[in-house]
């Protein structure tokens, strides 16, 4: 599949242009778009990073990396994902990056979102959904999204993010209605972020293959 993630992202460049300040989201599609980025014919202005992994490429590449706080509203943010149902509604955070992501996201006028086929899915869920939670809830929030939703919730050990928090990835669900499952997860106190992508969903999702499929 890694010729397909190089294909989104090569498609995915064509949405850049000189000047830009990008959001650039974290994974091994994303990492490909970063390549990409530093062989482009014309500069950008900077990057708005999602982690500190696309954050050391980005610099490797001599690309400057900005913060949110100082860039203001993004034109462009491209990210990969997880599962992508019919209605470009995404889980995302299998590289535990979903809580910067979805702040990214939210800044951006156009998400574009690069996936390979065997990420497209009729319904999200069967990628455990991740959430990222404040350590000292992690088990208040297991047994309250065990008892809202019935899935199964499976602390992932030894991962922690980008900022202090600890996953809890969720097993068993299928998402039949994802902005209420992200609006009810939400809402447990303890919750940083819902890997769920579909109050803010894509705007375009690119299919890596030949030729590469945007939706
Ligand atoms: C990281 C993410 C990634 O976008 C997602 O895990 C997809 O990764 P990859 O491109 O390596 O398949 O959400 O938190």
């Amino acid at each position: 599949m890694s010729e397909a993630k190089r294909l989104a992202a090569e498609k995915a460049l064509e949405y850049v242009q000189r000047d830009m300040v990008i959001g650039v989201g974290t994974g091994s599609t994303v990492a490909y778009f970063i390549d990409g980025l530093a062989k482009l014919p014309f500069p950008i202005k900077a990057a708005v990073s999602s982690s500190e992994q696309s954050t050391a490429q980005l610099k490797k590449h001599g690309i400057e990396v900005m913060e949110l706080n100082h860039a203001g509203t993004l034109e462009l943010y491209v990210d990969g994902a997880d599962e992508c149902d019919g209605n470009n509604n995404l889980i995302k955070g299998g590289g535990a990056a979903l809580t910067r992501e979805k702040i990214i996201a939210e800044a951006s006028k156009q998400f574009v979102c690069i996936i390979d086929p065997s990420k497209q899915v009729p319904v999200l869920g069967t990628f455990p959904l991740p959430v990222e939670v404040i350590p000292m809830a992690r088990s208040l929030v297991a047994r309250e999204i065990l008892q809202r939703t019935g899935g199964q919730p499976v602390w992932r050990m030894g991962t922690t993010t980008d900022n202090g928090n600890q996953i809890l990835d969720v097993h068993n669900l299928a998402i039949t209605d994802p902005v209420a499952l992200e609006r009810e997860l939400n809402q447990i106190p303890g919750v940083v972020a819902v890997g769920l992508f579909a109050r803010r969903k894509a705007d375009v999702v690119i299919v890596g293959g030949t030729p590469p499929q945007v939706i």
